[in-house]
């Protein structure tokens, strides 16, 4: 089975797995964990903040986020498809209070105007406290929901400038940071310079089993602490997770500039079948979204599966293909083969 659902389908190699089960623990709860002291201080070090701490998933990590930027009452600013808009289960509101703003902008990404427009007109016939307060501007970079996009700088720097200059903190979820820095050739450090807290994963194309980490200044992650324990994912000797996370970034990293290669080796393979719809232009990671003009992306999907290739099948005849660790090169040009086949026999 090729398969090409996500990119947190990866598993641990062996030699993960050795690392995990020798990891050194403590109880974490305590501080005393000293593979996650590790994670943690290699994590800020590398995104060239404070500090940073590591919990069980990219949701976690995004709704602390949500709840130490704002109050109840205040709104979330980001692109409507955006993950933490449409896939955490309206945790946003539930647990943090917090409302989302709408910034509309092709695959994923709005500009400065979209954030100066979201600040409303102020007059006295408008008093501001008849809205929700807007708080922060969250960016998703990588965009799942566009298509695996990568913001430039230039895109960022655009929008962090207006943000900052309207008094808006930042958050990036960087879920896939590290797939937009294989693709872009950009330093992590300085594509999240002016991002008040990041969230990165390790569980996303690199094969750690689980893991996230909020990543910012030391006030910001004490208070990210402060919530963890409340929302009851305090961790004991978690090391051993830990380990997994440090090995996915020391060891799986380098090589996500293949997935990048076998996503656009999918994509231009696609890109010859006439019943296909696919954006060259939007594939810049380890994601491909397309369109299908001749079949529901049930059906097709359904019948991929049946020919050994897992896709996932979305909204508009909306198919979702991710690259991967556990995908080769030769398993993509098959999974070009399996989809022209089922294609062309209906
Ligand atoms: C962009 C983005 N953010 C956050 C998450 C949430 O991560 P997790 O599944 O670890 O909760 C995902 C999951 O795929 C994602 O794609």
């Amino acid at each position: 089975m090729i398969d090409l659902r996500s990119d947190t389908v990866t598993k641990p190699t062996p030699a993960m797995r050795d690392a995990m089960a020798n990891a050194e623990v403590g109880d974490d709860v305590y501080g005393e964990d000293p593979t996650i002291n590790r994670l943690e201080a290699r994590v800020a070090e590398l995104l060239g903040k404070e500090a940073a701490v590591f919990v069980t998933s990219g949701t976690l990590s995004n709704q602390l986020a949500m709840r130490i930027h704002c109050e109840p009452g205040d709104m979330a600013l980001m692109h409507p498809d955006g993950h933490i808009a449409m896939n955490e289960g309206g945790g946003a509101a539930a647990l943090a209070g917090v409302s989302i703003g709408a910034l509309e902008g092709d695959g994923g990404v709005f500009g400065p105007e979209e954030v100066d427009a979201a600040m409303g007109v102020h007059h006295r016939f408008n008093p501001p406290n008849h809205s929700p307060l807007p708080r922060v501007v969250c960016v998703e970079n990588s965009h799942n929901g566009g298509g695996g996009v990568a913001w430039s700088t230039d895109q960022i720097d655009a929008v962090t400038a207006s943000a900052t200059r309207h008094g808006l903190s930042l958050h990036m979820d960087g879920a896939r940071l590290w797939h937009a820095a294989a693709a872009t050739g950009d330093d992590p450090s300085r594509m999240v310079r002016d991002f008040g807290t990041v969230s990165v994963c390790f569980s996303k194309g690199l094969g750690a089993p689980m893991g996230s980490a909020l990543v910012g200044s030391a006030a910001m992650v004490l208070r990210a602490r402060r919530f963890k324990q409340q929302y009851g994912s305090g961790f004991r000797q978690a090391g051993i997770l830990a380990a997994g996370a440090l090995y996915a970034l020391d060891h799986q990293r380098d090589r996500l500039v293949d997935d990048v290669t076998n996503a656009r080796r999918f994509a231009e393979g696609l890109c010859s079948m006439p019943e296909v719809a696919v954006d060259l232009s939007r594939v810049h990671t380890n994601i491909v979204r397309f369109r299908l003009e001749t079949m529901e992306a049930g059906t097709f999907v359904d019948r991929c599966h049946g020919k050994g290739v897992h896709m996932l099948p979305g909204v508009n005849s909306g198919v979702r293909a991710v690259t991967h660790l556990g995908v080769s090169a030769t398993d993509v040009d098959a999974a070009i083969e399996v989809v022209r086949t089922v294609l062309s026999t209906g």
